[in-house]
């Protein structure tokens, strides 16, 4: 199958964009997408082939549920059980459309195999221009999964999403490099307001605390025990290189040509050293990193542990863990 990437700067060609979609879904083929957060692979919520051939195309366990994005609130209200709570729709409107997923009571209309038998979907409305436009033009809410092959790092180019897809799909759509380059946030919340992050993303616990009750992290997931959030039980951003994370940097010295140290308190200034500025540089080119340094045949990365940023510590745990 030949993949084309499809460039587009504005949204003003959507429509034109959304009949390419149509067609690829018509095949029973999902689309790549651009997002702010990683790129992902859509299908229409409501189809079960296309949904079906994510799953297969990626390789995901059929245990692992899919977010669905919205571009307005009709959708959101098509999907959901029951009305949505005024404490709720304060935490929407502050941060939707933007990279934080809420789980709600599913609808009727939401299918077994978005939520894998859940009673619970998982929602997001996108920043992403392109994106969320082209989800209004089609008028049809769409699941996606981050585009990468699972157990791969997230792609947060067309590039690195094609370095996975090639051939597998008809349709990258090229919407630039993604603004924040993790996945989102995904919370759930109980009546009683309290908030659990299940996955921690660009919006933050102290972004959420004045909204809830209470707002704690929920990562059971990794204990095999009670698993919220299915995804996040799996191996997950693994490069093919060896993943470790450096407490102390002064002094450390890897010269070797197959490894890399990875930096931001200190520039090392030595060869085989990334210095970024802050460890939200490093957030937003994390996955990207990882897939050059498997390209370059890079065996050992030495990453200095975050220290503030939660959801680039889960990232490169995971990845150090290759768990
Ligand atoms: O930023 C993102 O969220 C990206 C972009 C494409 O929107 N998507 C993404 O999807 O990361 P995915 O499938 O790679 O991760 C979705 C996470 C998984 O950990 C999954 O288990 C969890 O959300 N999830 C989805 N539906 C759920 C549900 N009904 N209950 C609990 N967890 C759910
Ligand atoms: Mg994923």
């Amino acid at each position: 199958m030949q993949t084309e990437i499809i460039r587009i700067e504005e949204s003003e060609n959507i429509q034109k964009l959304a009949k390419i979609v149509r067609r690829s879904f018509e095949l029973k083929l999902p689309v790549v997408v651009p997002t702010e957060t990683v790129y992902g692979l859509a299908a229409p919520f409501n189809d079960q082939d296309v949904i079906e051939s994510i799953y297969k195309i990626k390789n995901r366990p059929s245990d692992n549920p899919l977010i669905v994005h919205i571009s307005n609130y009709q959708q959101l209200s098509l999907l959901i059980k029951n009305p949505v709570n005024d404490n709720i729709k304060k935490v929407l409107n502050e941060f939707w459309p933007g990279p934080i997923t809420v789980l709600f009571e599913r609808s009727e209309n939401v299918p077994d195999m978005v939520t894998a038998g859940s009673n619970l979907v998982a929602i997001r409305m996108p920043s992403h221009r392109i994106f969320k436009d082209l989800i209004e033009e089609l008028g049809v809410p769409l699941v996606a999964p981050s585009a990468n092959l699972s157990g791969k790092p997230s792609p947060t180019t067309a590039a690195d999403a094609n370095e996975d897809l090639e051939g597998l799909v008809q349709v990258i759509i090229d919407g630039g490099k993604s603004e924040f380059g993790l996945e989102s946030t995904v919370i759930k919340v109980n009546e009683a307001n309290e908030c659990l992050i299940l996955r921690p993303g660009q919006i933050t616990k102290e972004m959420l605390d004045p909204f809830f009750s209470s707002v704690k992290y929920n990562m059971s997931a990794n204990s095999g025990e009670k698993v919220e959030s299915p995804g996040t039980k799996y191996k997950h951003y693994s490069p093919l290189a060896k993943v470790y994370l450096v407490d102390e940097i002064t002094g450390f010295c890897c010269d070797e040509e197959s490894s890399v140290i990875i930096t931001y308190s200190t520039n090392l200034k030595q060869k085989n050293s990334f210095f970024y500025e802050n460890e939200e540089m490093l957030a937003v080119d994390i996955f990207s990193l990882f897939r050059e340094l498997d390209r370059n045949g890079v065996k050992n990365i030495y990453i200095e542990k975050p220290k503030s940023n939660i959801a680039l510590l889960n990232r490169v745990m995971k990845a150090s863990e290759g768990v």
